[in-house]
């Protein structure tokens, strides 16, 4: 990897795993446990809006609990130090990017620390349940859902990801299982337009053969040795 200048790094539940966090396709992950078509789509929340909004309270709770791990300090540092363009477009909507320090995070699939109002609009930042049915702090209506992009939902910013994508030399997609898309295509959109690719996961992703190259580990070891060696060879 020579003269890496822009990057772009996916991350997915597998870099979060390490903290304690449920992946959703490993061995007993969460889609084992719950149905997807019951807690994470509109029809769901539709159809039981209790069930829906108790699954994400537990969750909002649960990420609360939790540290990050020494792949999020290490992406952390990644971006500190790193004077290019560095883009961290993560799938998951924990806060574990950003408690560790790092500052230029998108995220794609929503984030479980803010409620949006379906009536205003408006999102707030969100640490209680939902279940009771709060009035939104902006607009007062008791309309506030988990502020999750769900099956059959639009990610969010896909704008940015492109446009970060069109100048990234180099591609990272870390902890991902590659199943879901649009997440799953960028190895291609981002080969197609000239970038590296890189993958780091526990195993070969399902779209592992996509990249040009994969290291294969847990996150702790594998991200911080590749920041490491990113950091020493392209200062
Ligand atoms: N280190 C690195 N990778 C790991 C680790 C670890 N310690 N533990 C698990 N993994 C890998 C698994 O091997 C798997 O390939 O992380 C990946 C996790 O895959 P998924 O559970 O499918 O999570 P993700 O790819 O983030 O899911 C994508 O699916 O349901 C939706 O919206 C949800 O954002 C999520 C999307």
């Amino acid at each position: 990897m020579t003269s890496i200048r822009n990057i772009v790094i996916l991350t997915g539940a597998g870099i979060s795993a390490e903290s304690g966090i449920d992946t959703f396709r490993s061995e007993g992950g969460l889609w084992e446990q719950h149905r997807v078509e019951d807690v994470a789509t509109p029809e769901a929340f539709e159809r039981d809006p209790d069930l829906v909004l108790r699954f994400y309270d537990m969750r909002r709770e649960a990420i609360q609990t939790k540290e990050p791990n020494a792949a999020h300090h290490a992406l952390a540092k990644l971006d500190a130090e790193w004077d290019g363009e560095l883009l961290i477009v993560t799938q998951n909507v924990d806060d574990l990017h950003e408690r560790a320090g790092a500052r230029r995070v998108l995220h794609m699939h929503g984030e479980h620390l803010n409620a949006w109002c379906t009536a205003c609009d408006v999102r707030s930042p969100w640490t209680g349940t939902l279940i009771d049915r709060p009035a939104c702090p902006e607009c007062g209506e008791a309309a506030l859902r988990p502020d999750v992009v769900w099956f059959g939902e639009m990610p969010y910013q896909m704008d940015e990801i492109f446009a970060a994508l069109r100048g990234a030399d180099l591609f990272v997609s870390i902890g991902t299982s590659g199943a879901v898309y649009p997440a799953a295509g960028f190895v291609r959109n981002a080969r197609e337009l000239g970038a590296e690719t890189l993958e780091l996961n526990l195993e070969p992703s399902q779209g592992t053969a996509w990249f040009d190259e994969a290291r294969h580990g847990p996150a702790t070891r594998i991200v911080q040795a590749w920041v490491e060696e990113m950091l020493s060879l392209h200062r």
